[in-house]
């Protein structure tokens, strides 16, 4: 697999926390530089492979004509933090995560709570969609997911009035996950969004890619897939999901508050405190391309975005 410069694999995610300052220091020191996305694993679960792949995808290329990333790149270069800091050593090292029994329990301001067993949210799961994901901030991949619209979740459980944001929050299990017996951050991962961008059609959750179930590097057995945002935003192996009054405070908002916002649109006209991201590397090809608003998707979710200002609310 090719490298990746070392300046474009977010390896600045620790450095300006201060409670986490001098861990990361150190942590750079010995070289371990902080990376994400790497050697396919076996499906994580017995479970039967159900879908089709999609007109696009069997044409290799997402809804936007651009070509799929490979599996194997998808597979063994990744972001799961719970795992590890490199982005190659996170697939060996997720290899034996347990995703099977798994359950996701869904309450908070809302009628019916519910814990879903896999097989329940394996229901829902119908379709197949081809979806760009902006990877991190510097580079990206195009991901044939596979899942369902988290809506068709949440009206299961009859959200209130008084909701106004989802928090996603993922699995704390110390014993499986090396990463979370580090206190450089504070665990379990969290993410949230607000109530009509978790509703949106495109706000999936993903139980595969390449109409195979996923593999744990990728957040088996379940994870968040939110095409016009940043990377980080797409929660992996989720335990849990709120309806809440108040907006959430993310992972990244909390680990790295100048740098990381809410919303986390893909905007290029919106820097990085340390980057620019008018560009963006495309993992396998080697010349940068323009970043896109939305990632794309402008004509679907920008009318979520009107009258606000997007370079306060980055
Ligand atoms: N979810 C959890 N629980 N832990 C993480 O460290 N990393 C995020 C996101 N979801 C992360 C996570 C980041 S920074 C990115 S870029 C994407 O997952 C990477 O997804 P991929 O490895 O499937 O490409």
């Amino acid at each position: 697999m090719e490298k990746i410069p070392a300046s474009e694999i977010t390896p600045e995610h620790l450095y300006f926390t201060r409670r986490q300052f001098i861990a990361a220091a150190s942590a750079v020191a010995a070289g371990a530089l902080l990376s994400a996305c790497g050697v396919p694993s076996p499906p994580p679960t017995a479970r039967p492979t159900i879908a089709q792949p999609s007109p696009q995808a069997s044409k290799g290329v997402d809804e936007l004509g651009d070509k799929l990333t490979p599996f194997d790149t998808i597979t063994n270069y990744n972001n799961f933090y719970e795992f590890s800091l490199d982005k190659e050593d996170v697939a060996p090292r997720a290899k034996d995560f347990k995703t099977s029994p798994w359950t996701v329990q869904v309450g908070g301001l809302v009628n019916k709570p519910r814990t879903f067993g896999l097989e329940d949210l394996l229901k829902f799961e119908q379709e197949e969609r081809i979806y760009r994901l902006r990877c991190v901030e510097a580079w990206s991949m195009v991901i044939p997911w596979l899942g369902f619209p988290l809506s068709k979740l949440l009206a299961q459980v009859e959200p209130q009035s008084k909701a106004k944001y989802v928090r996603f929050e993922t699995l704390l299990d110390p014993k499986q996950m090396p990463g979370q017996r580090d206190s450089y951050f504070d665990w379990p991962y969290v993410e949230g969004l607000r109530l009509d961008e978790a509703m949106h059609d495109l706000t999936i959750l993903a139980t595969g890619l390449y109409g195979k179930p996923l593999p744990p590097q990728d957040g088996a057995p379940i994870r968040l897939v939110v095409p016009w945002k940043y990377g980080f935003k797409s929660i992996k192996s989720i335990v849990k999901i709120d309806l809440v009054e108040a907006m959430p405070i993310s992972f990244w908002m909390e680990s790295a508050p100048n740098e990381y916002g809410f919303y986390a649109n893909v905007n290029p006209d919106v820097s990085h405190p340390r980057w620019s991201q008018a560009t963006e590397r495309r993992i396998g090809e080697f010349s940068r391309r323009k970043t896109i608003l939305f990632n794309g998707y402008a004509d679907q979710v920008a009318p979520l975005y009107a009258g606000m200002d997007l370079r306060k609310n980055f």
